[in-house]
C-alpha cells in the first residue's frame, strides 16, 4: 500500500489533469445533489476486502460522485456564505498535503508554521489591535469562535468566585448560529438583544441593566458582529467596546464572514472599534479566498489563549521544552494535531501581494451594489434594506415562501445557479426574501441580470 509503482504514477498524472482542469474551470458544472440509494446504485460498494482499484475509484469520484456536489466557487452560487478561492491557494493546498507537516508544535512544523504566521501577521495588521496581538488558524469559523470563548470563559473563572457559576453571554439575534451552538459546549448560557440590525450600545446597555444580580454575576462575555451572515450588517463595534470595558467584559467579534472586508478601504470605517477586541474570528475560507478549511481566532493577549488551550501529556513535554522554543499553534485553539491549513493562504499572498486581495474584495462590495440597482430598476423587485458589505436582501413582490423555493428548486435544477431565501425578521415579523452573497470576483454584473430575470 506504502509502495510507488507504476500505477499509482499513472493515477497521479490522470489526478493532477483532473485538479488542474478544476483549478482552471471558471465556470464549473453546477452538480445536483442525488439520493444516497441512486448514488449506492450508480457506484456499488466502493469499500471492499481487495479494494477496487484506483483508477476505477478515481473514476467513480471525477464521473459520478463530483456531479452531486455544487462547486463553491461556481459564479451563480450566492447562496451561504460561497468561497472563491484563489487558484495559486488551491494549488498549494495540494502542496500542503504533500508536504505532510505536523502542524501543532514548532518543533515539527517551524517553516511550515513560520509561512502561517507571515499571514497571520498580515491578518492582524487589518483589526488595528494594539502590539502583541496574534492568532492561530482554526478549522472554521465555529471552532475559532469556540476557542475564543473558551479562553474568555477560562479569564473568568480565574476569579474563584466565579468557580461554581454557569456562564453567560450575550449576542444579537443576528449572531451566528455557531455563537448559541459553542455556548451550550461550553455550558454557558445565552441572552439575545432581539434584534437582526445592528445591535448599538444602547441596546447592550439596556440588556445589561435589565440582568437580576444573579445573571450579572454570570456574564462573562459579548459577542459582536462584524458582518451578519444573513445580511451584511456590522454592530457598533466601538460603542459595544466600551460598554465592555465599562462592565469589564470580554469582547469578541464574530467577523468571521465580515472580516476579510478590513482590506477593503470603502467599509473599513464601519469596523471601526474591532481594535479594542479581546478576541476576532475571521475565516480566510469565506472573503480571503482560501480553500477549505481555514477559519483564524486573533487574541488581543495571546498568552490567556494559551492559559486555556494548552495541552498537557507526558508524550507532549518535550515539544515545550526550551530547546523546541517556537509558536506552538495548538496553544491557542481547540485543536491539537492540525494541518497547515494557512499555507495555501500564505503563498496565495505571497504570490499576489495584498493589493489584490484588496482588489477582489471589493469587487464583492461592488456587485452587491451594482445588484442593488438592478433590483431597484425592476418593477416586480424591491430592496428589503440596502446592500451591506456583500450581502442583498430584496423581495419579489407577491411572491409566497412556497415561490421562493420553487425558483431556488428550479434555477438549481437547471443547473442555472444556486441562490437562495432567507428570513428577515422586522417587529417581530419574519417574512421570506431572497439573498445574494457575492464573495467570487468572476461573477459578472450580466450573471446578476440573468437571475433576476429567473424572477419575473
Ligand atoms: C458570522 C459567522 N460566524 C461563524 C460562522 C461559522 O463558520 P464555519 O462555518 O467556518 O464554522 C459563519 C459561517 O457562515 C459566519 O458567517
Amino acid at each position: 500500500m506504502h509502495n510507488i509503482d507504476i500505477q499509482l504514477v499513472e493515477m497521479t498524472l490522470d489526478v493532477m489533469k483532473y485538479a488542474i482542469n478544476r483549478i482552471t474551470n471558471t465556470s464549473p458544472e453546477l452538480g445536483q445533489p442525488k439520493k444516497e440509494e441512486e448514488l449506492r446504485k450508480l457506484v456499488g460498494e466502493t469499500i471492499t476486502p481487495e479494494g477496487i482499484g484506483g483508477e476505477y475509484a478515481f473514476r467513480l469520484f471525477r464521473d459520478v460522485l463530483v456531479k452531486a456536489t455544487v462547486p463553491i466557487d461556481h459564479p451563480r452560487h450566492l447562496a451561504f456564505v460561497p468561497a472563491s478561492p484563489t487558484r495559486a491557494a488551491v494549488m498549494f493546498d495540494l502542496v500542503t498535503s504533500a508536504a505532510s507537516i505536523h502542524g501543532a508544535y514548532w518543533m515539527e512544523g517551524a517553516g511550515g508554521i513560520f509561512c502561517e504566521n507571515e499571514a497571520m501577521s498580515w491578518l492582524v495588521s487589518l483589526t488595528g489591535l494594539p502590539k502583541g496581538a496574534f492568532g492561530v488558524f482554526t478549522s472554521g469559523g465555529t471552532a475559532a469562535n469556540l476557542s475564543a470563548m473558551v479562553t474568555a470563559r477560562e479569564y473568568w473563572r480565574r476569579n474563584p468566585d466565579n468557580q461554581n457559576k454557569k456562564a453567560l453571554v450575550i449576542t444579537s439575534a443576528g449572531a451566528h448560529s455557531s455563537i448559541k451552538a459553542m455556548a451550550k459546549v461550553i455550558d454557558a448560557d445565552v441572552l439575545l438583544v432581539e434584534t437582526e440590525d445592528l445591535m448599538t450600545a444602547k441596546d447592550l446597555k439596556t440588556k445589561i441593566d435589565q440582568l437580576n444580580v444573579h445573571q450579572r454575576e454570570r456574564l462573562f462575555a459579548v459577542v459582536a458582529t462584524g458582518g451578519t451572515t444573513n445580511a451584511g450588517i456590522i454592530d457598533d463595534l466601538d460603542g459595544i467596546a466600551n460598554v465592555c470595558k465599562q462592565e469589564n467584559l470580554w469582547f469578541h467579534v464574530d467577523a468571521a464572514y465580515g472580516g476579510g472586508a478590513l482590506v477593503a478601504d470603502s467599509v473599513r470605517h464601519l469596523f471601526n472599534g474591532i481594535e479594542k477586541a479581546d478576541s476576532i474570528t475571521i475565516d480566510p475560507h469565506k472573503w480571503l479566498f482560501s480553500p477549505y478549511d481555514c477559519g483564524a481566532v486573533i487574541y488581543k493577549n495571546p498568552e490567556l489563549a494559551k492559559e486555556a488551550h494548552s495541552q498537557e501529556g507526558s508524550y507532549l513535554e518535550i515539544f515545550k521544552d526550551e530547546g523546541a522554543s517556537g509558536f506552538n499553534p495548538s496553544d491557542y485553539q481547540i485543536q491539537l494535531t492540525r494541518r497547515i491549513r494557512g499555507l495555501p493562504l500564505w503563498f496565495s499572498l505571497a504570490m499576489h501581494g495584498t493589493d489584490k486581495y484588496k482588489w477582489a474584495v471589493e469587487m464583492g462590495i461592488k456587485l452587491a451594489n451594482l445588484a442593488g440597482e438592478l433590483i431597484q430598476d425592476r418593477e416586480q423587485l424591491e430592496l428589503v434594506r440596502e446592500p451591506s458589505l456583500s450581502c442583498v436582501l430584496f423581495r419579489r413582490k407577491g411572491w409566497s415562501p412556497e415561490d421562493y423555493r420553487n425558483w431556488t428548486y428550479k434555477n438549481h435544477k437547471d443547473g442555472f445557479a444556486l441562490v437562495t431565501p432567507t428570513k428577515w425578521i422586522k417587529d417581530e415579523v419574519a417574512e421570506t426574501v431572497a439573498r445574494f452573497c457575492f464573495i467570487n470576483p468572476d461573477t459578472t454584473i450580466e450573471d446578476i441580470a440573468a437571475i433576476l430575470e429567473t424572477m419575473e
